[in-house]
C-alpha cells in the first residue's frame, strides 16, 4: 500500500522501530550463554531509542494525527485506534520497567524483551496496515496535506532514529 506523503515521516520512524523490535527478538533467541547479556543490551538500546525519537513519535500520533482524525471520526468507534492507544500505554509502561531495572542493575528477562519486541512490531503493523489506511481514506487529500505540515514540528530537522 502506498503511503500518503503526509504520513511518510511517521512511516520512516516505523522502519527504525521495526529494527528495534527485530533486535529484541534476536536477543531473546541468542544462544543460552549469551542471552541474558544480549537482552539487557537490547533493552538499554530500546530505552535510548525511546528517549531520542520514540516518545516524540508517540506525541506526534497522539497530539497531531489523532486529533485531526477526530474531526472526522469518533475515535472510540475505531477499534484500531483504541488498540493503538492501549499499545502506547503498554509500551510506555515497558520503557519505565526497563529503565527501573537498568537503574537498579537488576536483570531483565529475555522473555520480557521478546514480549516488548513483539508488542512494538505488532503495533507498527497495526498502524501501517490498518489505522493509517483508514485515516488516509477518511481524511482525504486536502486535510492530509494540511496535517502533514504540522506533523513533524515536534521532531528536529536533523533528527535521526538510529541509536
Ligand atoms: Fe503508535
Ligand atoms: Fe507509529
Amino acid at each position: 500500500m502506498k503511503r500518503h506523503p503526509s504520513l511518510h515521516p511517521l512511516s520512516q520512524h516505523h522502519h527504525f522501530a521495526l529494527i528495534q523490535a527485530l533486535g529484541m527478538r534476536r536477543a531473546a533467541e541468542a544462544p543460552e550463554g549469551k542471552r541474558a547479556a544480549a537482552a539487557q543490551r537490547q533493552a538499554e538500546k530500546f530505552v535510548k531509542f525511546w528517549h531520542k525519537t520514540g516518545h516524540v513519535h508517540f506525541r506526534e500520533e497522539e497530539e497531531v494525527l489523532l486529533p485531526e482524525y477526530a474531526r472526522h471520526t469518533r475515535l472510540d468507534q475505531d477499534a484500531g485506534v483504541v488498540r493503538l492507544l492501549a499499545d502506547h500505554a503498554e509500551i510506555r509502561a515497558a520503557v519505565r520497567d526497563f529503565e527501573r531495572r537498568l537503574a537498579e542493575k537488576s536483570p531483565i528477562e529475555p522473555e520480557e524483551v521478546a514480549r516488548v519486541g513483539k508488542l512494538l512490531h505488532d503495533h507498527v503493523r497495526l498502524e501501517e496496515n490498518e489505522v493509517f489506511p483508514r485515516i488516509e481514506k477518511i481524511m482525504g487529500e486536502k486535510n492530509l496535506n494540511a496535517m502533514g505540515r504540522g506533523l513533524t514540528r515536534l521532531h528536529s530537522k536533523h533528527d535521526v532514529c538510529e541509536v
